[in-house]
């Protein structure tokens, strides 16, 4: 049903696996994990060697342009899981569990995380939080769905938080955040997400844990590194957090090419003889001369 639409004939799929991910710890190379929430921008990010498609509940903010991610629902996620996995022949898609999707009850975190995979043609799932949540992660990974960790500013604490704020800050929330992540990894995570933290601190998570950490605004010190897809190709606009960077300016090479677009249409220039179709010639017809 799902599945890659661009591999050249007779290419045999080769996607990259959760053992494969946990094995870059001591293996490496270093992760790199980008967000996407449709197939072109996916077919494009797996062209260019990504390890790890995340269809982020970002996608709220992202996509839908809410101020947070709270609203998004498992639904949602699969919908865009759906179309970000036809364009992924080699990258792993890991999926986002939503705010509430897996707060409840360990029995509600095992029925979304089924569903996620079920209807979104994920390969494993995110969840946000720490010692909190390692009674889900174990009981996920019991029955065979991967699960990834994420930890630090976890968005669906905004509220909590006061806002989108680095933690992990003083000597308290720093062991907190090691703590998390030593439960998570006793869950039976395959890799954990570290978002926004001082760098020492996701370098002491690091090398306190057997599986990869994969940070965003964390430091060098991670054993990989995730950008939204917009953020990394520069189409945001307006603040930035810190840690964003820019790969490209796509954001103005669009507004180029559509202010280009909107020239040529007003000045008649577009379209073109080259761009428009021509009547089948009709045998035996009297030929029309230029004037006609
Ligand atoms: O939702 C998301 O895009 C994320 C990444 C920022 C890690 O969780």
């Amino acid at each position: 049903m799902y599945g890659p639409t661009h591999l050249p004939k007779g290419e045999k799929q080769r996607k990259v696996t959760v053992p494969e991910i946990r094995n870059r710890k001591s293996q490496g190379p270093s992760i790199a994990m980008v967000t996407a929430y449709d197939f072109t921008m996916a077919r494009l990010l797996d062209e260019a060697g990504v390890d790890i498609v995340l269809v982020g509940d970002s996608l709220g903010m992202i996509v839908q342009g809410l101020s947070n991610t709270l609203p998004v629902t498992v639904d949602e996620v699969c919908y865009h899981g759906r179309a970000v996995a036809r364009g992924l022949a080699r990258a792993h898609l890991v999926g986002d569990m939503p705010f509430m999707s897996f707060q409840a009850s360990t029995a509600q975190a095992i029925e979304n995380a089924g569903k996620l995979m079920k209807e979104g043609a994920f390969e494993s799932v995110k969840i946000e939080g720490g010692m909190e949540v390692a009674d889900r992660v174990e009981a996920m990974v019991s029955i065979g769905i991967p699960v990834m960790g994420h930890i630090g500013l976890v968005p669906q604490r905004v509220h909590a938080f006061g806002g989108f704020r680095v933690q992990g800050k003083t000597d308290e929330g720093a062991d907190r955040i090691v703590a998390d992540a030593i439960a998570l990894e006793q869950a039976g995570v395959y890799a954990i997400v570290l978002e926004a933290m001082p760098a020492e601190v996701a370098s002491r998570v690091t090398r306190a844990v057997n599986v990869p950490t994969i940070g965003i605004g964390a430091g060098r010190g991670c054993d990989g590194q995730v950008l939204v897809c917009t953020d990394l190709l520069g189409m945001s606009r307006g603040h930035s957090p810190r840690f964003v960077k820019h790969f490209a300016e796509v954001g103005d090479t669009i507004v180029n090419a559509t202010q280009a677009f909107i020239d040529e249409v007003r000045a008649g220039t577009f379209p073109d003889k080259d761009h428009e179709y021509q009547a089948a010639p009709v045998a035996g017809a009297v030929r029309r001369t230029a004037s006609e």
